[in-house]
Formats: structure tokens, C-alpha cells, sequence
């Protein structure tokens, strides 16, 4: 399945082989489908609170054009996902999240590896995301991926009414 990556010899995914994460258990990264939105719901609730995605918008993001979703289960169930979406041009990281039960494993570096793989499959010519300025180890985790930033969104994140750098991966 296209969604289990590697890391290759320079670092980068390879399709077709086995993820293997810095630690823990191998994860399955499968497509998300409508009857994940529950639970994607309840995972943006613990972990984004009051900009957490109601139900009725994650359904219609799971179902608009070009976009891609995956997560990985643990015995809990939905552990952890993140979408993308290309535009024909870019791909842009629309979510990544691991619930605070299954971090520090690895798997959210194997969801960004795994839209990182989708993105060069697509052909896109790059890879952006949003994310807080305060949010240490996600911008941590996507330094140690190559991205870089770009510029600084004042205010992008409402109602936190707190600001976001643009990164970005060129493929
Ligand atoms: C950011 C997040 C996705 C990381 O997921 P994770 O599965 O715990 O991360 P991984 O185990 O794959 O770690 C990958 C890298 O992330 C960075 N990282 C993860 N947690 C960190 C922490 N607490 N402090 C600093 N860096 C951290 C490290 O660079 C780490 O690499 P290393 O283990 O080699 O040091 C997770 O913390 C999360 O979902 N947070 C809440 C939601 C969120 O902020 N999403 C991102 C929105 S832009």
C-alpha cells in the first residue's frame, strides 16, 4: 500500500517497504473515511479546543476536491491523522495530530512522511503548512523534515487571535 513508507538511504520515503518510526511500534497508515469523523472529532476537541473542526466541516474537508487523509489506530482506536490537499500546483498540510496518549512514537513524523510521499506522487512542487508560532514541537518536527519558513501570518489563528508561520518544503 502507498501509505506504509520508509525512510530511504538519504533520509527521504520510499514507497512500498514498511514505515519504520525513530521509536516504538511499526503503524499502519490507512485512508481516513466517513465513519472516522467521530472520532477525528474527539481528537480535535483534546487537541485544538476551541478551533477544533466540528463534525459537519470535517465531513465536507474529507469529501472536497484533491484532498488526502490518513491516520493511524491504536487498541484505543483513531490515534492519530493528517490530510493534505493539492491544488494542482502545491500541496498544503490542511491537519496533523496525535492524540497526547500515542506521542513521542514517531507517528507523527510518519503521517507528514506519508503526505510528503503523496506530494511528490501528485508532482506537486511543494509542500506548505501552516502552524503557531508557539507550537515548539510541531515546528521542531517540521524543521527536522526541511521545511523552512517563509513568512509570519499575523493573527491567523481566530479565536486564539494568535500567529502562524507559513513553512514550506520544495519538492
Ligand atoms: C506535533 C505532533 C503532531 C508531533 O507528533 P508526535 O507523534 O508526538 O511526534 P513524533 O514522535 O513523530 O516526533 C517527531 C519529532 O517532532 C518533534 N517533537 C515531538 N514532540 C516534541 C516535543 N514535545 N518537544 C520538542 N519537539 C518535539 C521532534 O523533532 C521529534 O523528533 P525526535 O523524536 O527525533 O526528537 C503532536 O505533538 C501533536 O499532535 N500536537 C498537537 C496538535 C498539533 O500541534 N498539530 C500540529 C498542527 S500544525
Amino acid at each position: 500500500m502507498a501509505d506504509e513508507l520508509a525512510p530511504g538511504p538519504a533520509g527521504e520515503p520510499t514507497a512500498g517497504a514498511p514505515l519504520a518510526p525513530a521509536s516504538g511500534a511499526v503503524p499502519v497508515v490507512r485512508p481516513l473515511t466517513p465513519a472516522d469523523v467521530p472520532a477525528v472529532a474527539a481528537l480535535e476537541r483534546e487537541l485544538f479546543e476551541r478551533s477544533a473542526w466540528p463534525e459537519v466541516m470535517i465531513r465536507e474537508e474529507l469529501d472536497a476536491f484533491g484532498r488526502y487523509y490518513v491516520g493511524i489506530d491504536d487498541e484505543a482506536g483513531l490515534a492519530a491523522y493528517a490530510g493534505s490537499w493539492f491544488d494542482g500546483d502545491v500541496s498544503q498540510v490542511m491537519t496533523l495530530a496525535v492524540s497526547t496518549r500515542a506521542q513521542h512514537r514517531g507517528w507523527g513524523r510518519a503521517l507528514l512522511r506519508t503526505l510528503l510521499d503523496r506530494a511528490r506522487s501528485d508532482r506537486a512542487q511543494a509542500l506548505f503548512l501552516e502552524v503557531r508560532v508557539d507550537n515548539e514541537p510541531a515546528i521542531a518536527l517540521y524543521r527536522s523534515e526541511g521545511f523552512e519558513i517563509l513568512t509570519r501570518r499575523r493573527r491567523y489563528y481566530q479565536p486564539e487571535d494568535v500567529d502562524a508561520w507559513t513553512m514550506r518544503l520544495e519538492l
